[in-house]
């Protein structure tokens, strides 16, 4: 009896799992050819913007306060995003000496000029939790004392041009009107269900949520050892491009990067002081510009579309230096926490372009100007 019990059960069991993998292998196979249908041909190389755009931002700011005042502590108000640093770090960006005439445009147009700049090195989260935790990292790079008038007429920001990225290729919504309602629904403390806005299939969001998740990385040994993306396209002069910070390991004295301790909260800023503090070894990346061929699907609109290496190739554009430095002092701490990174502060041959980045000039302004607020201190 009982025999017979366990022969149904494992036939049963045995027949459920072929039945599921059948299933998944053809959903991902009718997906696969879906996309490379939908996402083929010629693109706008021209931002197109929704009549309905600017109606979201209000609302999505007052989420953005919303999140902010769940997650501060109880000293200070933290960014909406990114809020825990590893650190602050004086870096030095050149440009290449061979640099190609036609990339020669804003902070780019005098080959072999070195800027000074700042970079903070974050999480994602919104909360600052252990760095072990899955998450983006970001980086935002502000280059200092740049002449010239930039896209904002913020006097405290008139020498600066900021470059702000994170560690994953693809945005995890297309467009402002899905942002509002899939920020919405997080900051209600919805996480998967917010790309599940209604009962109408039509309406999920399935490859965005796998944007999400893959976003939502484990941490890398250092933050010096992972590519950060800008993700959002940007004008350099005439062209379209997307831009990206790669590691350079190979342009810097030999390193090779401890094996963190991953059970301690901040292994992260750990590994960083390590190498450019206690042992005194620099860090290097390149800047690397990928430019749209709009007779491809690499569109300007829709940031969770990667645009193919296969058709545009990243080409490096200048070399990124962290010198050997002291950084983790209280007081550094304080000023890269009262800093302000905007991707529109910038020259207009860097002009923001597209919808996620459109969206991105009030938020970031409006965030920071609230939490400077809040803490009743001066942006940096
Ligand atoms: C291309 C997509 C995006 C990237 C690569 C990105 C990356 C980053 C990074 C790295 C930071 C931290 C900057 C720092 O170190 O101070 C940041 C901050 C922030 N991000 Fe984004 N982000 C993106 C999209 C967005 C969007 C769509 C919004 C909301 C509309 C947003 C809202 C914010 C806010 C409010 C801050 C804090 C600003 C402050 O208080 O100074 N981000 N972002």
């Amino acid at each position: 009896m009982f025999k017979r019990f366990w022969l149904w059960l494992g036939r049963f069991l045995g027949r459920t799992l072929l039945v599921l993998l059948v299933v998944g292998l053809a959903g991902w196979g009718i997906a696969e050819a879906y996309y490379s249908w939908k996402f083929s041909g010629p693109v706008a190389s021209e931002e197109q913007i929704p009549a309905d755009e600017a109606g979201y931002t209000a609302g999505i700011i007052e989420d953005a306060i919303r999140v902010v005042e769940q997650h501060r502590d109880n000293t200070r108000v933290l960014r909406d995003a990114h809020a825990k640093a590893h650190g602050c770090v004086k870096a030095e960006v050149t440009v290449r000496a061979d640099l190609e005439e036609t990339l020669r445009h804003g902070v780019l147009s005098e080959p072999g000029k070195s800027w000074q700049a700042w970079m903070r090195l974050s999480n994602g989260n919104a909360y600052p939790q252990f760095d072990r935790a899955r998450d983006a990292r970001g980086m935002a790079i502000k280059l200092l004392d740049v002449p010239g008038g930039k896209l904002l007429a913020n006097p405290r920001h008139a020498r600066e041009q900021d470059l702000v990225m994170f560690n994953h290729p693809a945005f995890f919504v297309r467009d402002v009107a899905e942002y509002q309602s899939n920020f919405a629904a997080q900051a209600d403390g919805k996480k998967a269900l917010a790309f599940f806005p209604s009962w109408d299939p039509r309406s999920w969001e399935i490859r965005h949520l796998a944007i999400a998740l893959k976003t939502l990385s484990p941490a890398p040994n250092s933050p010096v050892e992972t590519t950060y993306n800008s993700i959002a396209p940007f004008k350099l002069g005439p062209h379209n491009i997307k831009y990206r910070v790669t590691p350079t390991p190979e342009n810097c004295p030999s390193y090779a990067i401890p094996k963190p301790n991953t059970n301690l909260p901040n292994f992260l800023r750990s590994s960083l002081y390590q190498q450019l503090s206690l042992d005194r070894m620099p860090a290097c990346f390149a800047l690397q510009v990928q430019r749209q061929n709009p007779d491809y699907y690499m569109p300007i609109e829709d940031p969770s579309v990667e645009w193919d290496e296969r058709v545009s190739p990243f080409e490096t554009v200048a070399d990124i230096r962290l010198p050997a430095q002291d950084f983790d002092s209280a007081e550094q701490n304080l000023f890269c926490d009262n800093l302000s990174f905007n991707p529109w502060h910038a020259l207009p041959e860097h002009r923001p372009i597209g919808g996620i980045n459109r969206l991105r000039k009030a938020v970031y302004e409006a965030i920071s100007v609230y939490r400077h607020d809040r803490n009743a201190v001066q942006a940096q």
